[in-house]
C-alpha cells in the first residue's frame, strides 16, 4: 500500500492546445512515511490506462521528456504542482502522478482528466442580461479561464462604453476578470456589448480568441421626453 493521497487537485482540468497548464497538486502521506520524502524524490506524470510516462521532474530542461514541463511545487512540503507546456491533443487523456524516492519506492497514482481543447472556452458575463432604467450604474464582470499562468488571456470590451475598466489578475482558481462600469443611458438601448478573451500561445502558434456578448435593454424614464425608438419604463 502506498499511503500517499492527493489533495487539492481538481479532477478535471481545462486547457488550450499550444499553451501551458498549471496543475495544482499536493498530497498527504501516511504516518511513518514522511522520512522517505527527501530532495532526491522525483515526480512522474503518466498518461492513459497503460501508464505511459510523459514527464519526469528529474529530466526538467533536458528535452528528454515527452512533454516539457516544470514541477514547481516543493515536494518536501508535499506539493506536486506541475506546469506542462505546449499541449497537444495527445494529452487528451487521463493522468496519474507518482513519486519516486531513492531509498524506498513510495508511490501514489491518482487520476486527473485532462482535455486540451483546440479553442478556448467562452468567457462568462455577469450579469448575463442587462435590463435597467436609464441612469442606473451598471457593473459588468467578464471572467475567462487562465490555465497557463505565464500566458493569461487579455480581455477587451467592445464597445468600450466608458473608461472605467478594471482588470483583475489571475486568481488561484485560474480565472482572469475584467469589470466594465457605465451609467445606462437611452443611447445604450439595443447595444451589443462583447467581452473578448485573446489567448497567446507557445512555440509560435497563432493566437486564439473567444467572445461572449449581451444586448443591453435600457428603459427610458417618463421624466423627460423619450427619444423615439426607446422603451418607456415606469414614471419615477
Ligand atoms: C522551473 O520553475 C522554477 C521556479 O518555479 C524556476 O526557477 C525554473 O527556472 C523553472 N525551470 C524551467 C526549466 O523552466
Ligand atoms: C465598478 O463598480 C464597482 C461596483 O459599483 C466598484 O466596486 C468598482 O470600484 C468600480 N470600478 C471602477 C474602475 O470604477
Amino acid at each position: 500500500e502506498n499511503n500517499l493521497t492527493p489533495t487539492l487537485m481538481p479532477q478535471n482540468i481545462e486547457a488550450l492546445s499550444g499553451s501551458c497548464v498549471n496543475i495544482p497538486c499536493s498530497f498527504t502521506l501516511g504516518s511513518g512515511y514522511e522520512s522517505f520524502l527527501t530532495a532526491s524524490c522525483k515526480g512522474i506524470w503518466r498518461k492513459g490506462w497503460t501508464g505511459v510516462q510523459v514527464f519526469d521532474s528529474s529530466l526538467t530542461g533536458t528535452g528528454l521528456n515527452t512533454i516539457q514541463g516544470n514541477l514547481t511545487g516543493n515536494m518536501q512540503q508535499k506539493e506536486c504542482t506541475t506546469i506542462l507546456n505546449d499541449l497537444t491533443s495527445y494529452l487528451n487523456d487521463y493522468f496519474s502522478f507518482r513519486i519516486e524516492c531513492r531509498v524506498s519506492l513510495e508511490y501514489a497514482s491518482f487520476l486527473l482528466f485532462f482535455t486540451p481543447s483546440e479553442n478556448p472556452s467562452k468567457p462568462t458575463l455577469s450579469p448575463a442580461t442587462v435590463n435597467v432604467m436609464e441612469g442606473t450604474s451598471v457593473s459588468l464582470i467578464c471572467s475567462a479561464a487562465a490555465p497557463c499562468p505565464s500566458l493569461p488571456p487579455t480581455l477587451t470590451w467592445t464597445p468600450t462604453l466608458s473608461d472605467s475598466v478594471e482588470d483583475l489578475q489571475v486568481t488561484p482558481n485560474r480565472v482572469i476578470t475584467s469589470i466594465l462600469n457605465f451609467t445606462a443611458s437611452h443611447v445604450h438601448h439595443g447595444e451589443k456589448i462583447s467581452c473578448t478573451a485573446l489567448y497567446k500561445r507557445q512555440a509560435g502558434k497563432s493566437d486564439k480568441s473567444s467572445k461572449t456578448d449581451l444586448t443591453v435593454a435600457v428603459l427610458c424614464k417618463l421624466i423627460h421626453p423619450c427619444p423615439s425608438g426607446s422603451v418607456v419604463g415606469a414614471a419615477l
